[in-house]
């Protein structure tokens, strides 16, 4: 079992995919920490210093020695199966993907105060978070294989995942 966890900057993809990994006995990891590890740097200095394309190869790239593991949870990058090679590479490798579909003012209120994220830091991010949200949805709706309701705590989400699952 490969799960693939994608939705918005601020959906969970990372505190939800660790817990449902735990409580599951299987392997967590995190798209963006792995690129993280392997280019030693931080998602915002690879932006900064190589650019975002370079970004998303590296993102290409990650997903197919990711999904190298059995029973694993991946946390996706909010941008990951934007790109439709990406949702094709999961699907080849054996991965499924679940969309944790949270509201947008939720996902407003949680990304208010972020200083990590390098798409977000700029001054009218409550209108951008709302204009990319609105870009993306579908997208994210049309690559998932499952469809998780996630505005809930943590624990619901996981017991329902769980449920899915069995
Ligand atoms: C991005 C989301 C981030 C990270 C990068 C780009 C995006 O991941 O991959 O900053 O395009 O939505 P999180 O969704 O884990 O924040």
């Amino acid at each position: 079992m490969k799960i693939v966890l994608c939705g918005f900057m601020g959906c969970g993809k990372s505190t939800i995919g660790r817990v449902l990994a735990k409580t599951l006995k299987y392997k967590f990891l995190d798209m963006d920490k792995f690129i993280e590890l392997k280019y030693k740097m931080t998602v915002t200095e690879i932006f900064a210093q190589k650019g975002e394309s370079f970004f998303r190869q590296a993102e290409s790239d990650a997903i197919i020695e990711i999904l190298q593991n059995e029973n694993v949870i991946v946390g996706s990058g909010g941008g990951t199966v934007i790109n439709p090679e990406n949702v094709e590479l999961i699907h080849k490798n054996g991965g499924k993907i679940y969309f944790l579909d949270v509201p947008l003012p939720a996902l407003q209120e949680r990304l208010k105060r972020d200083i990590r994220r390098p798409l977000l830091q700029r001054e009218d991010r409550k209108e951008f978070i709302e204009k990319l949200f609105n870009e993306r949805y579908s997208i994210y709706k049309n690559a998932s294989d499952l469809v998780v309701s996630a505005g809930a705590p943590i624990k619901v989400v996981v017991k329902t995942i769980v449920k899915l699952i069995d």
